[in-house]
């Protein structure tokens, strides 16, 4: 490093507030102050501003109906199309010309889509899916890697009026039954296989495995061709090439249904704090308004843009940031289907270069990783193009936010930490990159209109620099309208632990801790449920746990998050071999593994596998999952004098450390 550089790095290190460039400021959407005011007197009306930003097929009666809370209902009386709102309007509007979506495959090949080409897909798509059956209202699952025709599935549902739900192509045969099982899905679109650092993998014997645990009948299976002869396989009676289907549908109209704002767009299963995961409903209105224009005040995006989100649509990131916010505002939202570092671990900032991106958005687990691997890697691209920068999923520490802000944003990008959930829909806590200070490690202000608060458990809000939990007082147009088919676990997880329904005051509860300093900027601490959060993506430690237990020779296991220098958290999983097995834990750790990989899929690969005659328990029995967490973290651990049985915990420390 030369002294230059380290100058620089030593005044970052001590840095603590960044301004957002006058450069940035000077063009960016949103640059009043005055908009926290403005939302916060005409609260619920302010949120027109974000309806305003879609074309309505049918004017809305009402912004916010609070009548049956905590089921609120936005923008009611409203009718309209997503897939209308994302492609046709701006082919009507003369940009039908404009690149809408930008692939990039992992070996290197292209695909480019104008909003004319896209639009022509998704109709040609939408009739196929009409002709096998489809009709509005049912929900067609899409098992399906980082192909453009998984965005091409999900606006053809959008057009018809089906409701899509995603299962992310890394989740196991398993997790697909499930998720198909829950949403008493009958049409599935999945893909023969996709590369993975230019390995073809097979996706479809995963798929048809899946297809046995499915309860119900499934009418049809579209299978896409992503790997050619690269793999061998038959297609079932009832499973058909999309290609082929395609081309039979070739030149199609299909008008957009009219949706009523209310109407479901998608569902989209995340873990909880239980085994089974949990189906969370979006709806047409609110959810497009609210990705819109987040998209705008947040990621600054703009028609002429080239924007993009490094994350997979399997998770509701590329849901609401790679599909429905950017293409409703009408941008080039690029798509990448591989890894960061194949062939090189230059290559994201290739594909900057390549395609002149100005908006960039990832995860902090991947900002870790180019940390790890060096600037060198940065260094012989052009980055100039890039005009902000975000992250999203998980805390993103200091050390990787200034990394981030020197060697990819040049110290000319602001950075926005944007906090949010899939069942927020979009971000909620976020500074506003034309107008607020930016201190790195916290994610900001509630965005205007949101009243995020931190409290304590009663509710009551902390003071600066204290611990607490986030809550959110009042209701926003992306929020879950309810779990799918469970009303009442809506209310159980989300709503019961801080709301006096007594008096109707609904308060919403992300389970995540956090804190919050003298000017309201809120620090998450991460999660406060037994979920845990391994780079970026949301696991439950209960079905981790139920497929360790499921082992034949175990016979308890607890798994908790333990910190991970590039992943944020890892699985850990400590497990007790029954009377017997106890000289077997190689095979039980291969079994354990194995079970894992199968019930969810190598997302959840636990990281170590510490077999121990018992876990430590307080004495009303419950495990001390927080003593092996610390464990797990290398931690001190505290006292230990509460434990019904101290003495196991130097035994599975010892286990830890000596691996
Ligand atoms: O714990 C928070 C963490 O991710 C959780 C939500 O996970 P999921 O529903 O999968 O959605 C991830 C993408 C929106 C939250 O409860 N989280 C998300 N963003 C941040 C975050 N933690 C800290 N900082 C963030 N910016």
């Amino acid at each position: 490093m030369s002294q230059e550089d380290a100058n620089l790095e030593a005044r970052l290190e001590e840095q603590e507030a960044f301004e957002p460039p006058e450069s940035f400021v000077e063009q960016a959407n949103v640059t009043d102050p005055g908009i926290y005011e403005e939302f916060e007197e005409n609260w619920p009306a302010c949120w027109e501003r974000a309806a305003d930003l879609l074309s309505w097929d049918e004017e809305y009666d009402t912004v916010l109906e609070d009548g049956d809370a905590p089921f609120y209902e936005w923008f009611t009386g409203g009718e309209l199309n997503a897939s209308y709102n994302c492609l046709d309007r701006h082919v009507e509007e003369g940009r039908g010309d404009s690149v809408a979506l930008e692939w990039e495959g992992e070996l290197g090949e292209t695909r480019t889509y104008t909003y004319d080409e896209l639009l022509d897909e998704v109709e040609d798509f939408a009739a196929t899916l009409r002709d096998l059956g489809v009709e509005e209202d049912d929900v067609v699952t899409l098992y399906m890697p980082m192909v453009p025709e998984l965005p091409i599935a999900m606006l053809a549902c959008a057009r018809i009026g089906a409701p899509h739900s995603v299962v992310f192509a890394g989740f196991s045969a398993d997790a697909l039954a499930t998720r198909m099982n829950s949403a008493d899905s009958e049409y599935l679109v999945t893909c023969d296989g996709y590369y993975r650092r230019g390995d073809a993998l097979d996706h479809i014997s995963k798929t048809n495995e899946g297809l046995e645990g499915v309860e119900h009948e499934v009418s049809d299976v579209v299978v896409v061709d992503r790997l050619g002869d690269d793999l061998d396989h038959e297609l079932a009676d009832n499973q058909h090439d999309y290609d082929e289907l395609v081309a039979d549908h070739e030149g199609s109209t299909v008008e957009p249904v009219s949706r009523d704002a209310e109407d479901m767009l998608f569902l989209m299963y995340t873990s909880g704090t239980t085994g089974q995961p949990k189906g969370v409903k979006h709806t047409t209105g609110g959810y497009l308004a609210y990705t819109a224009w987040t998209s705008r005040a947040v990621l600054d995006i703009e028609a002429d843009d080239t924007y993009w989100c490094s994350a997979d649509i399997g998770w509701i990131t590329g849901h609401s940031y790679i599909v429905y916010g950017p293409l409703a505002l009408g941008t080039t939202s690029v798509m990448y289907e591989g890894t960061p570092d194949y062939p090189d671990k230059d290559r994201l900032w290739e594909i900057v270069e390549k395609n002149e991106v100005d908006i960039f958005y990832t995860a902090p687990t991947a900002i870790r990783a180019f940390m790890k691997w060096g600037s060198e890697y940065t260094e012989n691209h052009d980055l100039s193009s890039l005009r902000l920068l975000g992250t999203v999923g998980e805390p993103i520490n200091p050390r990787a936010w200034k990394w981030y802000y020197k060697h990819i944003g040049d110290e000319e990008c602001p950075i926005v930490d944007t906090w949010w959930q899939t069942e927020t829909g979009g971000m909620m806590i976020t500074t506003l990159p034309g107008i607020n200070t930016m201190k790195p490690g916290s994610a900001g202000p509630p965005l205007p209109g949101v009243d995020a608060r931190v409290v304590d458990a009663q509710g009551e809000e902390v003071d600066a620099g204290k611990a607490g939990y986030v809550t959110v007082n009042n209701p926003w147009p992306g929020m879950l309208r309810t779990l799918y088919n469970n009303d009442e676990r809506f209310i159980s997880e989300y709503w019961q632990e801080y709301s006096d329904e007594d008096a109707d005051e609904w308060v919403y509860f992300p389970e995540d801790g956090a804190k919050i300093d003298e000017d309201g900027y809120i620090t998450i601490l991460g999660r406060v449920d037994d979920v845990i959060n391994v780079s970026g993506h949301r696991l439950g430690t209960m079905e981790i746990e139920s497929a360790v237990v499921g082992v034949e020779g175990i016979a308890e296991a607890a798994v908790v998050g333990g910190d991970h220098e590039v992943k944020g958290e890892a699985v850990y999983v400590y497990a007790i071999p029954e009377d017997g097995y106890e000289d077997r834990e190689d095979e039980l750790e291969e079994e354990a593994m194995e079970a894992v990989l199968d019930s969810i899929g190598p997302i959840a690969k636990p990281e170590e596998i510490i077999f121990t005659p018992e876990l430590p328990k307080t004495r009303s029995g419950k495990i001390m999952r927080r003593l092996l967490e610390d464990i797990a973290s290398g931690n001190e651990l505290g006292n230990t004098s509460t434990l019904r049985n101290p003495e196991v915990v130097d035994d599975i420390a010892d286990q830890v450390t000596s691996d």
